[in-house]
């Protein structure tokens, strides 16, 4: 596994580190360094003693928070002095844990019990749950009970103070279970390591949490409130990640559209991302997720003036009907979703547009679903995320009555899915034939000839070339569409010097 690392200010913390001394009260980075020093030196022993390396693998379930979570959690290992790898069969293994729908949390489960043939080879292998499920004191029961193998746990707001954690279960006698999973996060600790998964593109959180609670939503329950970080600390990360070589970052949160709520000094999320734009080597910046109730002018007008930010909005609908809209706690009916959307098209025609739909809320009728047929064929899709709703405890709809019958949801589903692929598909064709400057990502999987890439769109298109391409945008021709994907040429243009 090839990561690039992060933060220099976490190395010099670590080598002013003095590892004769207590270590400093205060919870903050110091305090995290001061462990990982420690962690190291105990890997360090271990590693004498099995005359190998120590490795450590991190496996991601859930969305692009968690994901940018995983690269703080493998920089950490990395600095501790595991070699990382991809192969489930290492000294450490941690899941870092989704919660969304059901579906999420069986296939954690699934996957723990195929870990068992590398736990009777390696008895002294360390297994590791944290993420979402963890805030969940179901599962964490579950755990203390049934899963006693499992060796630490920790929350999505113990994620910080994961060096400590790990020095804890390194010296713990074998059998005992470190788990921290605490009520709330009141702090965001700045400069953690990371180690990036790409050289060329990078996730950004700009907040944690949310406080719009759609009542069949959990996030809320396991990520806690909102909370903005500031805009200086943003565009130091950014800034730093720019001399790194990143040229793509993604702005990170449950609803950008809300960012910079509660901050002493106001800023908006239009007025943070006009900073992102002037950081230079920074060429696309991405966000996500944008929710419709607090989408505003000036972030289209910014959206529209700006040369970097990429022509790609992930607009959740969830339904097109209003009378769950309004039970969901959306707080916007079919038509403000709709001339939304027709205004976002009229100010950017080039604009791609993807949306999340959830099927089988709670009350609705075969008449509530057709209105959401209705919106999708109205504002045609680039693509679709669909979801069977997925009841989870403590929510608001989790309680409601009129639960739909499993065989009407799948029908519907299945509807659903035909109707936004045909859609999907007629809309990606729309740039066939364009030349469009194209972010070359990676080899294609299939056939190494080909390399693989995305536009500004976020449409992915494949096209001869070789490896040396990765991490520049090049212009590609778009010769013939095939579905979601296109097959193109490079005709040149280079863009990477910007
Ligand atoms: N904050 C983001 C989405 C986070 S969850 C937003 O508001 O857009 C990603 C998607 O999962 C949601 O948009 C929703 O469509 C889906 N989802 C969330 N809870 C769900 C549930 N209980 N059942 C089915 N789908 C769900
Ligand atoms: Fe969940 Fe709604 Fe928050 Fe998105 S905005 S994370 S769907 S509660
Ligand atoms: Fe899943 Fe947590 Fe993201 S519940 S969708 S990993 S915020």
């Amino acid at each position: 596994m090839n990561g690039v690392f992060e933060s220099e200010e976490f190395r010099r913390l670590i080598q002013h580190t003095d590892l004769e001394k207590e270590p400093p009260e205060e919870d903050g980075s110091a305090r995290q360094a001061y462990f990982l020093k420690e962690a190291s030196e105990l890997i360090r022993e271990k590693e004498e003693k099995l005359g190998r390396r120590m490795t450590a693998c991190v496996v991601t379930f859930g969305c692009q928070m968690n994901e940018r979570d995983s690269e703080k959690l493998r920089g950490i290992l990395a600095l501790a002095g595991y070699e990382m790898t991809d192969s489930e069969d290492a000294d450490l293994v941690l899941y870092n844990t989704c919660t969304v729908r059901e579906n999420a949390n069986i296939r954690v489960y699934g996957r723990l019990g195929g870990l068992s043939a590398y736990r009777k080879k390696n008895p002294e292998m360390i297994i590791g749950l944290c993420g979402c499920m963890m805030q969940e004191p179901d599962e964490i029961e579950k755990i203390r009970k049934d899963f006693r193998y499992v060796r630490l746990v920790f929350g999505t707001h113990n994620l910080h103070r994961f060096a400590e954690l790990l020095v804890r279960v390194l010296l713990s006698d074998k059998g005992e279970q470190v788990i921290e999973v605490a009520g709330k996060d009141d702090h965001i600790v700045e400069n953690l390591p990371a180690e990036r998964t790409y050289l060329f593109k990078s996730g950004v959180n700009i907040m944690f949490g949310c406080n719009n609670f759609c009542t069949y939503c959990i996030v809320p329950y396991v990520r806690g409130r909102e909370k903005s970080r500031k805009p200086e600390d943003i565009v130091r990360e950014i800034t730093e990640l720019a001399r790194d070589g990143v040229k793509e970052v993604m702005l990170l949160g449950q609803n950008v559209n809300s960012y910079g709520r509660g901050l002493l000094e106001p800023c908006s999320f239009a007025e943070l991302l006009q900073m992102v734009e002037k950081i230079d080597g920074i060429e696309r910046i991405r966000f996500m997720t944008s929710h419709p109730k607090d989408l505003s002018d000036d972030l289209i007008e910014a959206m529209k003036h700006s040369e970097k930010i990429c022509r790609h909005l992930h607009l959740p609908l969830q339904s097109g009907s209003d009378r769950i809209l309004s039970a969901m706690n959306r707080h916007y009916t079919s038509e403000t979703y709709l001339e939304l959307a027709r205004k976002l098209r009229r100010e950017m025609p080039d604009l791609s547009l993807t949306t999340d739909i959830i099927v089988g809320f709670p009350g609705e009728t075969e008449e509530d679903f057709q209105q959401t047929l209705d919106v999708v064929r109205k504002v045609r899709y680039d693509s679709a995320f669909t979801f069977i709703y997925s009841k989870r405890s403590g929510t608001a709809a989790a309680r409601m009555e009129d639960q739909v019958p499993d065989e009407v949801v799948h029908d519907r589903f299945d509807r659903l899915l035909k109707e936004v692929q045909k859609i999907g598909r007629e809309e990606t064709s729309r740039f066939e034939g364009q030349t469009l400057p194209v972010l070359v990502e990676r080899v294609n999987r299939e056939d190494d000839s080909l390399m693989t890439g995305r536009t500004s769109q976020n449409t992915v298109v494949h096209f001869p070339g070789d490896c040396s391409l990765i991490g520049q945008i090049v212009d590609v021709r778009l010769d013939s569409c095939k579905g979601f994907y296109y097959i193109g040429t490079m005709t040149g243009g280079n863009h990477a010097a910007g």
